[in-house]
């Protein structure tokens, strides 16, 4: 399985903080944010990772980052998205390195206190399709919602107005190759981009999507609420080092 982290985007919730880096760079308590949805994928034992951002400060990724050594690493792979074409613009550039390969795809402002090698283990179990994780919020109205009959997501919303219930898709997806055929066949949304939530609702309609819950805490830290939660959660707790229970 291959990793693929997506840290592009203007960060236009977190003005000023981004108005001259990329929100993916600010700290989280000790740390730039970009750490931790590395740190995600290392945990769960992705060892072949790209990295796709854009902006004027795609460089500093590669001064910060270089080969991936802090992460134990050989290779640290990037790609450069161009405009704000939206997160599955974005994961469109992982095409060519992901070669076929099933895929973890990790928003780079997510930050989760256990780890996901379970929820791996899952879907390389699976037979193709994708895998979302859920997790129980007090503000689904911020994120992709699940519309749930049963065991069964029958679609998300994106960012509803009136939740049909109380989860968040987490931005950490396990996709098939054939993600990229999706993505294809996308239209943009009414704000202009190539929605996440449209690739999953196509997995969806083909009958081959399922979720797990995420154990322990996760949030975003897009906003200046999320952000300052992040610190603090990472402060108290730490991030990356529960143990999930085989
Ligand atoms: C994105 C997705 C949303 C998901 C969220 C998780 O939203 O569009 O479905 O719930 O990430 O962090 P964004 O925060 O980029 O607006």
């Amino acid at each position: 399985m291959k990793g693929v982290v997506l840290a592009g985007g203007l960060g236009t919730r977190l003005l000023p903080l981004t108005k001259v880096t990329n929100k993916h760079l600010l700290p989280v308590y000790d740390r730039p944010m970009i750490y931790y949805p590395i740190q995600t994928l290392v945990n769960a034992g992705v060892t072949e990772i790209m990295l796709v951002t854009g902006g004027s400060n795609a460089g500093d990724f590669l001064k910060l980052l270089g080969n991936g050594k802090e992460f134990g690493l050989k290779h640290l792979n990037y790609a450069y998205q161009e405009g704000e074409g939206g997160i599955a613009d974005a994961l469109r550039l992982a095409e060519h390195f992901v070669d076929g390969e099933p895929i973890c795809v990790v928003l780079g402002d997510n930050i989760i206190q256990g780890n996901v090698a379970k929820a791996a283990d899952h879907f390389r179990r699976q037979k193709g399709g994708a895998k979302i994780l859920l997790k129980e919020v007090k503000d689904p109205q911020r994120f992709g919602v699940p519309v749930l009959n049963g065991e069964w997501v029958v679609r998300i919303e994106e960012k509803p107005l009136h939740p049909q219930s109380s989860y968040a898709v987490t931005g950490i997806y396990f996709y098939d190759p054939l993600v990229f055929e999706y993505i294809r066949s996308l239209k943009p949304s009414a704000r202009g981009e190539l929605e996440i939530t449209d690739v999953n609702n196509a997995y969806i309609k083909a009958g081959m999507l399922t979720w797990d819950l995420l154990e322990g805490w996760w949030t975003d830290a897009g906003t200046i609420e999320s952000l300052y939660l992040a610190n603090q959660l990472v402060g108290q707790t730490g991030a990356n080092h529960l143990a999930e229970a085989a």
